[in-house]
């Protein structure tokens, strides 16, 4: 599988060797440094770490494995720069890439697919040990139609089943090695067991992938099919095929954050969502979606991660001459949320009071710089750079340029000028602190630098799986990372590329290859990690705390939700007992 020829690569080639075919490298301790290929400077600040092979540059902040570097310094796809470097490998890929064995054996993984799914369904619908499943699903409002609709089933518990019930097929242990629904450990280990499966589907209706989510309170919550074959994860959303249709006729998409949202759309009638897997949304994402429509609703969750989310799928959607709406969730509800506490009508009426992308922008860096002052009003334009580059339309762009300057009370002209300065100055130390700021590396939060922690001592990571659930993550980027994290382990992959190749989001690539090469997470890694992960539990466990408690005093307030306040008690109960074992250091 690629995945394997992808490693097998990485493992021969020197980075140093490949990058030094375009610039001068100097060694300096464990790294080498040269004149970065992807930005004008005089001082090197582009590093080279074989150790690692990775490159990053400190001035603008690119960063990645060899076939990022060879991606973007040939403009290759992915898929060319591994043809490129398997040959300066001597790494075979013929095999696997030339299309007349790689047909059949796509037929042959859909058709696995199909089966697998179709006996989970099975299993779903009639089984007594699907029982609980089908109580969850139901409890969650999740309807007969919509099960069969979306083809959900459930994977049984007892590992051996799925082995067994294929070996009957007649396949064979290599090819069901490769297949992705097994662990490397082999075919013992089914990737899914015990899980509610949300078959994903390609534009044609083929099952390609698998989601899987526990009914368990510890574990990852859903787990997703590995890459194969017939699955690119950046290159495919959940509910596509089902939706289709009526994104044709209602001449938009919904893109939301997960599949129960897509699900619960579905419910209330409303047959235009689909989600990515597991990842930001992706370019190749938005590419594919534009072929049914250029104009999208963003419907992600209402807290901060889903704030700043929706503010990069509108300049994804822009970069691919989409139009997006905001549809706006309050803090902490995401559409499953809204459906199952206020019911169909009230998902209707989020989508008839969208807000459009630019007014939902401005008035989110409004809100967060004070405008009465100057350095306010800058700092607004600094915020809305990105956003304006990335639209495509001149009409637009000046439009929207009268509105900034007209609501910050300046001129046109000077936000114009101000654009146009911070542009061609990329070593602006403004900019370069708002963007730091933002999203680059000052701007990492303890998620965050959990995650990276865990990547350069990976050995840390079945620890930390133990203490923190994805639940317990609010940062997106952190949760992007712990999803690669917990795929590559459950893969039994421990190389660092096996995480990268997992993360679609191009600058926290680049954000990790920093913090990798630069050493400072690796002293004393233990304690940082322990430390973390103490923190992070306890901020969860106190804003689940602060939950509850809103809740009892709705009750108490005569709440006539179906809120159960026994158990709330309890629940509570058990989270101070929690907190308080945190204390302790138990
Ligand atoms: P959420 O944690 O918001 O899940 O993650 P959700 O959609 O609300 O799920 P429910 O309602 O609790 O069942 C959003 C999406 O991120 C991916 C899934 O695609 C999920 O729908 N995800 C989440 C994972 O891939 N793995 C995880 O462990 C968790
Ligand atoms: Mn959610």
């Amino acid at each position: 599988m690629s995945r394997n020829v992808r490693e097998e690569i990485n493992n021969r080639l020197n980075i140093v060797d490949i990058v030094g075919k375009y610039l001068t490298l100097k060694r300096s301790g464990a790294r080498y440094t040269g004149l970065c290929p992807f930005h004008n400077e005089k001082t090197p600040s582009f590093t080279v770490t074989p150790e690692k092979n990775l490159f990053y540059c400190y001035g603008c902040h690119k960063g990645g494995t060899i076939f990022d570097f060879i991606m973007e310094i040939e403009n290759m796809s992915f898929s060319e720069s591994l043809k490129y470097l398997a040959e300066k490998a001597g790494v075979e890929i013929d095999k696997t890439y030339s299309s007349g064995i790689d047909n059949k054996k796509r037929d042959a993984l859909k058709e696995l697919y199909k089966r697998a799914s179709g006996s989970f369904q099975y299993i779903l619908k009639n089984k007594p040990e699907a029982a609980n499943a089908r109580k969850y699903l139901e409890n969650r409002g999740v309807s007969e139609s919509i099960l069969e609709e979306f083809q959900i089933g459930w994977a049984p518990e007892n590992r051996s089943w799925l082995t067994g019930f294929l070996k009957t097929k007649g396949y064979s242990e290599e090819f069901l090695n490769e297949s992705g629904l097994f662990s490397k450990r082999g075919l013992g280990y089914p990737l899914f067991s015990g899980r509610i499966m949300f078959p994903l589907t390609n534009y044609n209706g083929d099952i390609i992938a698998f989601s899987g989510r526990t009914m368990k309170d510890f574990g990852p919550k859903y787990i997703n099919s590995p890459e194969t074959l017939i699955f690119q994860k950046k290159r495919n959303v959940y509910g596509l095929f089902n939706a289709i249709k009526s994104i044709r006729e209602q001449d938009y998409f919904i893109l939301c954050e997960g599949q129960m949202d897509v699900i619960a759309y579905h419910q209330a009638g409303i047959k235009n969502a689909v989600a990515p897997l597991g990842t930001a949304y992706t370019e190749e994402q938005a590419a594919m979606l534009r072929r049914y429509s250029d104009k999208a609703v963003i419907s992600f969750d209402g807290d901060s991660a889903g704030l700043k989310a929706t503010e990069k799928a509108v300049m994804i959607n822009e970069k691919h001459e989409i139009k997006s709406e905001i549809a706006v969730f309050n803090e902490k509800e995401d559409p499953a949320d809204l459906l199952l506490n206020k019911g169909e009508k009230a998902l209707h009426k989020i989508l008839k009071s969208t807000i459009n992308s630019f007014d939902y922008i401005l008035e989110n860096a409004i809100n967060l710089s004070d405008i009465r002052n100057p350095e306010g009003k800058e700092e607004v334009i600094l915020r809305l750079n990105d956003y304006i580059n990335s639209l495509t339309s001149e009409v637009r762009r000046e439009s929207c340029i009268n509105v900034i300057a007209e609501r910050i009370g300046v001129d046109a002209s000077s936000v114009i000028r101000d654009i146009k300065r911070q542009n061609r100055q990329p070593g602006n130390n403004r900019q370069k602190e708002a963007v730091a700021r933002e999203q680059k590396p000052r701007g990492i939060t303890a998620e965050l630098f959990l995650m990276i922690a865990v990547i350069v001592s990976r050995e840390k990571y079945s620890f930390v799986r133990g203490k923190i659930n994805l639940d317990d993550l609010n940062d997106n980027r952190a949760r992007e990372v712990y999803i690669a994290l917990e795929e590559s382990y459950r893969n039994e992959e421990t190389g660092l590329d096996s995480v990268l190749n997992r993360i679609a989001d191009a600058a926290l690539i680049s954000l990790i290859a920093e913090k990798v090469t630069s050493e400072e997470y690796s002293i004393n890694s233990d304690e940082l990690i322990k430390d973390a992960v103490k923190r992070i539990k306890k901020s969860s466990l106190l804003k689940k705390r602060e939950e509850i408690v809103r809740k009892l005093k709705g009750i108490s307030q005569n709440y006539d939700g179906v809120v159960n306040e026994t158990e709330l008690l309890s629940e509570k109960i058990f989270i101070d007992q929690e907190i308080e074992k945190l204390r302790l250091g138990i």
